[in-house]
């Protein structure tokens, strides 16, 4: 297949795209800054600027773009990168899509489209699937209009599937960095309650994931990422000291939690979602990592 990956350089993209030329797909990666090598095309998703011909007579378009989610206080104009990069980067692609579409009607198409779990909510305890509503907080908000967003193309007959992927543990991932640091030094520990669910999913089933929905051609629409026994946070604070052999007797308070990062850590650090892949699992999806441990060793073990 001819496939189109945006957001290339970001965590999933860096192991994605090679994944997929080893498959033997022909990849095509949307750049932001000046290409560097042949198979490097520029778009501009800031001012919704692509040339209409790139997307033309590609199979598939894989859009993980979208200024990085981090762990720092949403301030009204970082909740705006985070809402209008997404939008327009999705719109971009979709509105291109469906021009490729209307031109060549013949050929199939598919659009698999970065969501996150973050779509349902605070859900507490209840397990939630593909077939859960949306949340309501800032996160779920963004999440609703960013998978509004692949419109077009699925007016024009794209397929297109809502990656709603959980939090991705992998070599590189910025969580698993910060949070390794500190139960190295012995300072880790839940956060909060640690009562609130954390849908992990290990870097290499989240590639395997979007390389199996690629081809999967009867599966659209929301697709939870997700490994298939999600964590408290608590659970998951015992198993990451386990993996580092470190203690883990110490919390951090709900409150310092809340000061310190704001609405990030109220809606991303002591919320969660016990969401479970129930789309991926009845499409025949294997994991390879079925367990939060696994996928930890895995990540700390540089997989
Ligand atoms: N990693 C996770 O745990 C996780 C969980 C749930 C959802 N997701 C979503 O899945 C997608 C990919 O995740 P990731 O972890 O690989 O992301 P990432 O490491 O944050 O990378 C995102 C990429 O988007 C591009 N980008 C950055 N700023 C942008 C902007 N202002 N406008 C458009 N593009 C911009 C960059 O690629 P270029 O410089 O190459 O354009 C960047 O490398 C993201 O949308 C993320 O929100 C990730």
């Amino acid at each position: 297949m001819k496939v189109a990956v945006s957001g290339a350089s970001g965590l999933i993209g860096k192991a994605l795209v090679p994944a997929l030329r080893a498959d033997g797909h022909e990849v095509l990666v949307l750049v932001r800054r000046t290409p560097r090598t042949a198979d490097e095309h520029r778009w501009d998703p800031q001012h919704r600027r692509i040339d209409p011909s790139l997307l033309g007579d590609v199979d598939a378009v894989i859009n993980l773009a979208g200024t990085p989610i981090r762990p720092r206080p949403f301030t009204a104009a970082y909740k705006k990168s985070l809402l209008d990069s997404r939008v327009d980067a999705t719109s971009t692609i979709s509105e291109a899509l469906a021009t490729a579409a209307a031109a060549d009607p013949g050929r199939r198409r598919v659009l698999l489209s970065a969501s996150a779990v973050g779509f349902y909510g605070d859900t507490g305890a209840r397990t939630v699937t593909e077939r859960d509503g949306p949340g309501e907080d800032f996160l779920a908000r963004l999440c609703v209009q960013w998978e509004g967003a692949t419109a077009p193309a699925e007016a024009a007959g794209v397929r297109v599937v809502h990656l709603r992927t959980g939090l991705v543990l992998g070599r590189g991932a910025l969580l698993l960095q910060i949070l390794g640091l500190v139960f190295r030094l012995g300072l880790g520990g839940r956060l909060g309650s640690g009562r609130q669910y954390w849908p992990w999913v290990s870097l290499r089933d989240e590639v395997d994931a979007v390389r199996f929905l690629l081809t999967a051609d009867d599966v659209s629409g929301p697709v939870n990422v997700t490994g298939p026994e999600p964590v408290t946070n608590a659970e998951f604070t015992e198993r990451l000291g386990a993996a580092v052999s470190r203690p883990t007797f110490l919390a951090v308070p709900r409150f310092a939690i809340s000061l310190a990062l704001g609405e990030f850590g109220r809606s991303s650090v002591l919320a969660g979602q016990r969401a479970v892949p129930a789309v991926l699992q009845d499409a025949g999806f294997v994991f390879t990592h079925t367990t939060v441990d696994e996928a930890l060793r895995a990540a700390l073990s540089g997989a």
